[in-house]
């Protein structure tokens, strides 16, 4: 009988004592002590060979700054197996946008090794060679990987079996069905004058629901136009076979 281990995030860095850091508290940090998942970071210098351990080198062409070593990067990420069918990615600024449906893909598999990048970039014969797939979390640039790791194992973290538990509203969430969250509220019923929405307080669930539909809609298409699009043609089917 095979027991299967828990979804795993493997993070090469160069700063592995950043980890867990903010992953070690909250609910990713009581999951990570359940053992309902598990945070390995390895130091990519543990791979270098030369006497100064450096792991960099001017970039070739020239220019400012300094790439990561192909030969470097390929040993880091050979010594963690790239044989398994982990996905393997690469956080850079460059790399596709992060969605929550690449999240919820890899959070349904085996948990990726994550490349954070540092310096100037990364050889690219090393991206190729290891079939690194480059994420990004936004059009701004981070001084390194790590904090863009963060916002990937986080993410995937709390939509793992055991995670959420009673907080689950997963469904309801932004994203989760292509639209922004509706406000919320709670105690107290006055806040300077303002009060509750008294809709919210009508007990009337149907109307509730509509209510928030309603500014979940009105949020997008305010803020993020892209969105309402996408949800708009996403829609279109399901409401077909649903009349
Ligand atoms: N590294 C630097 N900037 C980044 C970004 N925006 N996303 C992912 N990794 C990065």
């Amino acid at each position: 009988m095979t027991t299967s281990s828990p979804w795993r995030a493997t993070v090469l860095t160069l700063f592995p004592e950043m980890f867990p850091g903010p992953l070690g508290v909250s609910l990713a940090g009581r999951a990570l002590a359940a053992g309902l998942w598990e945070l390995e970071a390895r130091d990519i210098r543990a791979s270098a060979t030369d006497r100064h351990r450096s792991v960099d080198d001017t970039p070739a062409g020239g220019g400012p700054g300094m790439v990561l070593r192909a030969d470097i990067l390929a040993a880091a990420t050979d010594a963690v197996g790239v044989a398994s069918d982990r996905p393997r990615l690469l956080m850079s600024p460059r790399g596709r946008p992060l969605t929550q449906s690449r999240v919820q893909e890899l959070a349904a598999g085996p948990g990726p090794l994550i490349v954070c990048g540092r310096f100037e970039g990364v050889d690219q014969r090393v991206i190729d060679a290891r079939a690194l797939e480059e994420v990004s979390i936004g059009d701004y640039v981070l001084s390194g990987g790590e904090i863009a790791a963060f916002a990937v194992i986080d993410a995937c973290v709390r939509l793992l079996p055991g995670v959420m538990g009673k907080e689950a509203s997963g469904a309801e969430e932004s994203f989760s069905d292509g639209l922004l969250e509706y406000p919320q509220y709670t105690r107290p019923q006055l806040f300077e004058g303002v009060p509750i929405p008294p809709i919210l307080l009508s007990g009337d669930h149907a109307r509730v629901a509509a209510w928030r539909r309603a500014e979940a809609e009105a949020l997008t298409a305010a803020r993020r136009p892209d969105l309402m699009k996408k949800a708009a043609s996403q829609k279109a089917p399901k409401d077909k076979t649903d009349g």
